[in-house]
């Protein structure tokens, strides 16, 4: 299972970075204006800077929502550095501008995908990494894991090469679900990724054996 971190803040991403865990960064205009990142050159900018920190994918995200725009503004972003991932919105014009990257040879990201019918059309398109948003489906009372296993299923059912990225996690127990499942990819904030180290019993078990150490020492 691959590790994401959905942030634009280069200190998280960082911290993520040095774990030695991370497989890649999923951005998008919401988390670059968090950041305070806004205007053509500074987004460019800040994307060039998360390419030097990761080694993995980046997802960059346009914001045209005509077939034409998406395919000029993603033609540009994929020449800013080759880990580059061109994140394009499930709408019509996008899945024809994922086909058109696609063929091309250009990684792209499917956001904002909330069925497995969506997620279905963005695998025929070609997509390489497919987003369904499981928090945001949660928040609406409506089953975001169980998205995740739809899809599963359907992909595994005619092998379908996008891969899974489950995104708007929210906590751990997101994570460990989705890795139960199998999606292939994990995007999530670095608080649910520094979850999965808790344990009391390991501080309990370490505090023991450092103790235990210096009577004999
Ligand atoms: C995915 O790529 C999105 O950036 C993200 O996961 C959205 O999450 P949110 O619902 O927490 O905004």
């Amino acid at each position: 299972m691959k590790f994401f971190i959905d942030t634009a803040n280069l200190d998280q991403i960082r911290e993520a970075q040095d774990l030695g865990v991370l497989d890649g960064v999923t951005t998008n205009p919401s988390l670059m204006a968090k950041e305070g990142i806004t205007g053509h050159e500074n987004i460019i900018n800040h994307y060039k800077a998360i390419c030097e920190i990761v080694d993995g994918d980046v997802s960059a995200e346009v914001i045209s929502t005509d077939y034409e725009g998406m395919v000029k503004e993603g033609e540009a972003l994929a020449k800013l550095h080759k880990q580059i991932v061109v994140k394009v919105p499930m709408i019509k014009d996008g899945i024809k501008a994922i086909k058109y990257f696609s063929d091309k040879g250009i990684k792209t990201n499917c956001t904002l995908v909330f069925s497995a019918g969506q997620a279905l059309l963005a695998a025929k398109a070609g997509a390489t990494y497919v987003s369904p948003f499981i928090g945001r489906l949660d928040d609406i009372s409506t089953d975001g894991l169980g998205l995740i296993q739809e899809i599963r299923l359907i992909y595994d059912n005619y092998g379908f090469e996008t891969q899974i990225l489950a995104a708007s996690i929210r906590h751990t127990m997101h994570i460990m679900d989705c890795a139960k499942i199998g999606a292939d990819v994990m995007t999530g904030p670095l608080k649910a990724i520094d979850g999965l180290m808790n344990h009391p019993l390991t501080d309990i078990g370490l505090a023991q054996f450092l103790a235990d150490f210096k009577k004999g020492n």
